[in-house]
């Protein structure tokens, strides 16, 4: 995988040489230092980016054959993604931030997704901050509603991008444990990338990654 920066004057290899399967309904922790890797390789594996060689095979489909619209309905159906800078809509509360996942699916909001939103919400401790914009919110706060948005669909495939990374050790706890029945009880695949050793604990198999290779 290469990285262009600027006009292509400069080249960095993200990753090379990966060749990594995840098992459906397990639970994976990424680790390794910053700069290695791992935010490149779960966008690849969410088809958010494409790699400038090699294949991503999700469920028998290489997602390298997709056209953009049909990479969009796949990434709409399956995928969950808890962006490491978060990516909430400002213009949009939290709440609205929350189900948009489902709204871009075509499903109404009607109580019941409300109510799930909700229920979310109040897991995760940000129940009572729904009406406000994200930069209304602490970093945490967003980290919450970020993790709720992921969550909203139940999708297939999760992936969380240091998702902990600005919570406290309780609510990182909740979430962690939220991620792992994730995995075990709805058969999610769930992918956390974390430097915490703590937080790789609750996963099935930790990978780590070293100059854009796993180690
Ligand atoms: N958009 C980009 N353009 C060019 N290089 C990038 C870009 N994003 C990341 N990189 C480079 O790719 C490598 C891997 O980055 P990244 O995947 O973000 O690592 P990590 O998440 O492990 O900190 C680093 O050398 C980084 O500087
Ligand atoms: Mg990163």
């Amino acid at each position: 995988m290469t990285k262009i920066y600027g006009r292509g004057e400069t080249r960095v290899h993200a990753l090379r040489g990966i060749d990594l399967d995840l098992p459906r309904g397990g639970f994976t922790a990424i680790m390794g230092a910053s700069g290695s890797g791992k935010s490149t390789l779960m966008h690849c594996l969410a088809g958010l980016d494409q790699p400038s060689g090699g294949t991503v095979t999700v469920a028998g489909t290489d997602l390298g054959s997709l056209d953009d619209d049909a990479l969009t309905i796949f990434r709409r159906e399956h995928v969950g993604f808890v962006f490491q800078s978060f990516n909430l809509l400002p213009m949009l509360t939290a709440a609205e931030n929350i189900v948009l996942p489902l709204e871009l699916g075509g499903h109404r909001i009607d109580d019941p997704a409300r109510e799930r939103a909700h229920l979310l919400a109040d897991l995760l401790g940000v129940a009572g901050r729904l009406a406000h914009r994200p930069a209304e919110l602490s970093g945490g706060q967003q980290q919450r509603v970020a993790i709720a948005r992921a969550l909203i669909t139940q999708p297939d495939l999760l992936f969380a991008d240091e998702p902990t990374g600005n919570l406290d050790s309780a609510t990182s706890a909740e979430v962690l444990d939220h991620l792992r029945r994730s995995a075990r009880e709805l058969g999610q695949t769930v992918v956390m990338v974390t430097h915490e050793r703590d937080a790789a604990a609750y996963a099935d198999h930790v990978v780590t990654m070293r100059d854009g290779r796993i180690a």
